[in-house]
């Protein structure tokens, strides 16, 4: 009963798995609609592509509504980008997300974890936190805002085991 009721209200059951390049043009959308600086589909199938990127996708029903992406180099990572769709947000979706990602790391052997958040982003911190990543270092006025403001970054990080 409660699994048909969550199913109901969020539109589908949510579901983690790879992405493949056939989902490069509603990645570019979604990244699109989340960051200022959007990747093009280009850069998504080039990153589908790449053996030492790995993408996630969050889709419920039918729909692809997240992603999360990384960078592997020997037995580190960094989270280049993750997003939940702006419809989608605040059901605690991107936990799910974010830790099956991390899974699927630890799985080809990643040990140690790296991400860059702006100070200020609230839901991406906590989610960060809540995810067992720390602060461990802090960048001054490290993105620059179309309207010239300039933000600070964390450095996260987080070790797999
Ligand atoms: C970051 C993001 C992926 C989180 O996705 P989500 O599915 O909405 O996340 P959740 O619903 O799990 O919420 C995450 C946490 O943020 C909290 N939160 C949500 N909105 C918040 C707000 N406006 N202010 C403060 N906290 C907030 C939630 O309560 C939750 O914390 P909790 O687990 O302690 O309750 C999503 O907001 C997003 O796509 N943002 C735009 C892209 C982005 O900034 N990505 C991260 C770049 S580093």
């Amino acid at each position: 009963m409660m699994r048909w009721i969550s199913d109901w209200w969020t539109g589908g059951t949510a579901v983690v798995e790879a992405a493949s390049l056939r989902d490069a043009r509603r990645l570019a959308q979604l990244h699109g609609e989340s960051f200022h600086r959007g990747w093009g589909e280009g850069e998504f199938e080039a990153m589908l592509t790449e053996r030492n990127t790995l993408v996630h996708r969050l889709k419920v029903g039918r729909q692809l509504v997240g992603f999360a992406v990384s960078r592997m180099a020997a037995d580190e990572a960094e989270i280049l980008s993750i997003a939940v769709a702006a419809s989608h947000r605040g059901r605690g979706l991107s936990r799910n997300l974010l830790l099956t990602h991390l899974g699927h790391l630890a799985g080809h052997g990643v040990r140690k974890m790296f991400l860059e958040v702006e100070e200020n982003n609230q839901p991406a911190r906590r989610l960060y936190e809540r995810a067992g990543f720390s602060v461990a270092g802090r960048r001054e006025r490290y993105y620059q805002q179309p309207g010239g403001e300039h933000l600070n970054a964390l450095l996260m990080r987080r070790d797999l085991s």
